[in-house]
């Protein structure tokens, strides 16, 4: 019997702790990547709906309710303030490879496209076009690849071992971005909006260049904490077969 079925008896008031994985999740021992990539490929595609007893949220929409991206240093010259931002895409798994070294934890995962629809609020400048509005806006992403590393490190909670992440990195390689706004954005002004558009459509790969980087460091730490709460919730002894 396993030592959470002890934790459950003994402390019945923390049943919040000591987890299993979901039933439907393929467990995989520790140094077995082939299988790791497959589980994590097809734990991914289930999250189209909250797993929520290991606290993992859809992942499909991933919904982020405020996001704020601080501006560039080159074509967009403004805080980007999102709300309602929502990410569709993620569980549409092209490829994926995922390796497991030591404490080091790597995927390499394409997906065919992710789609963000959100609320903003602008006021600055992009490209040339000085910009100030709110509105709806919508940013499709072609085949993007995410290329994310997690360090690992391990603990103790009430006799189990754990796992956490301590940092990450994540790069994000985009084949082609499109942009798309409600036409009451810049004040109303259809024309100038469509120009404005057309110019970021155009110019997507300076947009990505100068912005990329901030929604790197973003989108990493939300896979982080998600990626976190699932470690927080089962020790290692039920994350692996051993
Ligand atoms: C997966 O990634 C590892 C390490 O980055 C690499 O050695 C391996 O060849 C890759 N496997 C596949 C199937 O691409
Ligand atoms: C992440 O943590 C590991 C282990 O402490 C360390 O070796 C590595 O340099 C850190 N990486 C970054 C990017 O901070």
């Amino acid at each position: 019997m396993s030592k959470c079925l002890v934790v459950f008896l003994v402390i019945i008031a923390d049943l919040s702790e000591c987890k299993k994985l979901p039933a439907s999740f393929k467990k995989c021992s520790r140094n077995d990547n082939q299988c790791l990539t497959l589980s994590i490929k097809d734990a991914l595609e289930q999250l189209t709906v909250p797993i929520k007893e290991v606290g993992l949220p859809s992942l499909d929409p991933l919904e982020i309710p405020a996001l704020s991206i601080g501006a560039g240093t080159g074509p967009v010259q403004f805080n980007q303030n999102y709300k309602n931002f929502k990410i569709y895409g993620f569980t549409k798994v092209e490829s994926i490879n995922a390796t497991l070294t030591e404490n080091i934890l790597k995927i390499d995962l394409h997906v065919l496209e992710t789609l963000s629809d959100f609320e903003y609020e602008v006021d600055g400048k992009i490209l040339i076009f000085p910009i100030k509005g709110k509105g709806t806006g919508m940013i499709t992403v072609d085949k993007p690849e995410f290329i994310l590393t997690f360090n690992l490190e391990e603990y103790e909670k009430e006799g189990e071992k754990y796992l956490k992440v301590i940092n990450k990195t994540l790069s994000i390689k985009p084949q082609k971005m499109h942009f798309e706004f409600s036409n009451d954005l810049f004040g109303g002004d259809k024309e100038f909006t469509n120009i404005v558009k057309t110019a970021m459509n155009e110019n997507w790969k300076d947009i990505y260049a100068d912005v990329g980087p901030s929604y790197e460091e973003a989108y990493g730490q939300i896979f982080m904490s998600i990626f976190n709460n699932l470690l927080s919730k089962v020790p290692i002894s039920e994350l692996f077969n051993s």
